[in-house]
């Protein structure tokens, strides 16, 4: 296994109290496996993400429990200088916002050569010639007269573009995007899909790929977490879940996404608000919002993730009645 979060525990101490932002997140991502990670706005997705990179804002963050296991190794035991060095050369992260990632004073080639430079000793000259190379592998066009060019003289998806090549730049075998498309109109946003999905699979990259719209995920994703208030309450392959979600939360969300085939049908929407991080309520963080509940046990404990099959679990005591109904 290339990427194995068990039991990850995230907090951060506010003002308002403590957050539980992340309350025991168990995926893994295999090498040449895309992930999506899925959820509302505030359950804890880019968090995750920043744990795993090792770039959480902290204070006020802080990792409370669980381990990270990299190839192996938990990187929650390495000192941070060990996982600067792997951040970059080994695990690689994309942003949504490429304009406030990239160095808007250095051109888009010296920041890209900057990669071969500073990791692989190169020559200025070399680190050059492997910049224009990046630029066409992401399809910029005229890559080598755009090598001087500073960010905010590209287009949102050429920009984007950019970014994914300084992620590629040393071939790390995990990417993990962060809404890497939400910012770009629809025909742009399929275009740097593919390239993302395209590299991956070249390079057999693991890649974790964070959204909250489920109809960018079928295409290219292998297996779906769903994130709910800094939980997965379901996980399983693409296909399965779409047939059929084992958790009510899920069911929610697919019956919220517009279907061309049911064209004027309403659309449903969960009803309520995600509970704030600082309150989540007892039992099950979903209760106060499904359609399902049952005041024992959801109002009381907190659902387990139960295998619902070998591949696939779901953090709701009634899967099998979701699952089939
Ligand atoms: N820097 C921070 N300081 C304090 N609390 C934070 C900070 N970053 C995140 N949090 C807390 O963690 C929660 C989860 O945030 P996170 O950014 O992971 O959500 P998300 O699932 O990525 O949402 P979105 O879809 O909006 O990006 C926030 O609602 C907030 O309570
Ligand atoms: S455990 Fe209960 S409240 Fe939670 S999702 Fe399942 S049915 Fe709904
Ligand atoms: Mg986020």
């Amino acid at each position: 296994m290339l990427l194995d979060v068990r039991d990850l525990r995230v907090e951060f101490r506010t003002r308002d109290g403590v957050a539980h932002a992340v309350n025991g997140v168990n995926l893994s991502v295999d090498a040449g496996e895309t992930l999506a990670v899925l959820g509302e706005s505030g359950s804890g997705k880019s968090v995750t993400a920043q744990a795993v990179m090792g770039i959480l804002d902290s204070p006020p963050g802080r990792v409370t429990g669980g381990e990270i296991l990299f190839k192996g190794r938990d990187l929650l035991g390495l000192k941070e200088e060990e996982r600067r060095r792997i951040r970059g050369a080994e695990m690689a992260m994309i942003f949504q916002d490429a304009l406030s990632s990239l160095n808007p004073v250095l051109t888009v080639g010296a920041q890209l050569a900057e990669m071969f430079t500073v990791h692989r000793g190169m020559s200025r000259k070399d680190a050059r010639a492997r910049a224009v190379e990046l630029m066409d592998r992401v399809r910029i066009p005229a890559a080598r007269e755009r090598v001087d060019d500073y960010p905010h003289q590209f287009s949102g998806g050429m920009r984007q573009r950019i970014m994914i090549a300084m992620a590629m730049a040393l071939e790390p075998s995990l990417i993990i995007a962060d809404e890497p498309t939400t910012a770009l109109d629809v025909t742009v946003q399929a275009q740097v899909m593919d390239l993302l999905a395209e590299l991956q699979r070249e390079l057999d990259m693991g890649l974790v790929l964070i959204t909250h719209d489920l109809g960018v995920v079928a295409d290219v994703a292998d297996r779906i977490a769903v994130m709910y208030a800094g939980r997965i309450v379901e996980s399983a392959p693409v296909h399965d879940l779409y047939k059929a979600p084992a958790h009510p939360y899920t069911r929610g969300l697919l019956a919220s996404i517009p279907r061309l085939d049911q064209k004027g049908r309403e659309l449903y929407a969960i009803k309520g608000l995600p509970p704030s991080l600082t309150d989540i309520p007892p039992g099950c963080p979903f209760n106060p919002r499904c359609p399902m509940v049952r005041d024992t046990p959801c109002r009381t404990e907190v659902p387990p993730l139960f295998e619902v099959a070998a591949d696939r679990g779901s953090a709701c005591f009634f899967w099998e009645e979701c699952l089939h109904g």
